[in-house]
């Protein structure tokens, strides 16, 4: 990944661009990296905070082969899982809370956003999105965010160069997703399961509605297995695990 690199200083967001690179024909493992995101943006559309230089907001284009579209999410998972190596590196103790989420420390520290453009049953290309908040103190974290938030700054206690940790994560991630290509999901399952964030603990779901659930790990597809109060196993294909 990033064999070819775009820096922006400042964009609306990551994907944007990458989505009209990748339109006009940019290859596999085109990576747009910038300082600034205006409309950066998160999960189940909503706003993600990219101030300038405080971390690292990127988008990476994959022309996975042979992948079906259900398949895709579960890149989100091999992505969460190369980060967490990655900054396990670092002595942190990294979770990722299902499917998308970073976390140290109870908060959350970076997000993964995967964007799919798929034709009938084949998948055209994938954009994945990576927002980590590096090098924000206290006071550079939204004020509602604080207990929520955090940055690589505040749990590791040093600053970060931008660009060694996007040279480094890209190797990461690259490694992971060839493994993920040529031997499938079941390598990935057991590595994300020994980063899982509340595993074994009751926690809130949302679905349609709220409800109780113990986290109980992932199943082949990615999917998260969670079990109610009445014992039954659910696997829920889209939900938010709730504070
Ligand atoms: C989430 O936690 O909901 C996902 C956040 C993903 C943020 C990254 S930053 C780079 C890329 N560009 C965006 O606009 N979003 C993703």
């Amino acid at each position: 990944l990033g064999q070819r690199l775009i820096y922006k200083e400042q964009v609306t967001s990551t994907q944007i661009v990458a989505h009209d690179l990748a339109r006009d024909g940019a290859e596999h493992g085109t990576v747009i990296v910038a300082r600034e995101q205006t409309k950066g943006r998160g999960r189940m559309r909503r706003y993600w905070e990219s101030k300038d230089g405080l971390g690292l907001w990127f988008s990476s284009i994959l022309r996975p082969t042979g992948i079906e579209p259900k398949r895709a999410s579960q890149l989100t998972l091999v992505a969460a899982v190369a980060i967490a190596d990655y900054l396990s590196k670092y002595n942190l103790d990294v979770k990722i809370k299902w499917p998308n989420d970073l976390f140290i420390n109870g908060k959350k520290l970076a997000g993964i956003l995967t964007e799919m453009q798929a034709e009938q049953d084949a998948v055209e290309y994938i954009v994945l999105g990576i927002g980590i908040n590096m090098n924000h103190d206290q006071q550079d974290l939204f004020e509602s965010e604080r207990n929520k938030a955090t940055s690589l700054l505040l749990e590791a206690k040093q600053p970060f160069n931008l660009n060694t940790v996007l040279t480094e994560l890209l190797f990461e991630l690259e490694v992971k997703f060839d493994l993920f290509m040529s031997e499938g999901f079941s390598t990935i399952k057991g590595q994300w399961e020994s980063y899982a964030y509340k595993l074994g603990e009751w926690v809130s779901v949302k679905t349609q509605t709220e409800w109780d659930a113990k986290i109980c790990g992932i199943d082949e597809d990615g999917a998260l297995m969670v079990m109610n109060q009445n014992h039954q196993v659910h696997h829920l294909y889209s939900a938010e695990i709730l504070w």
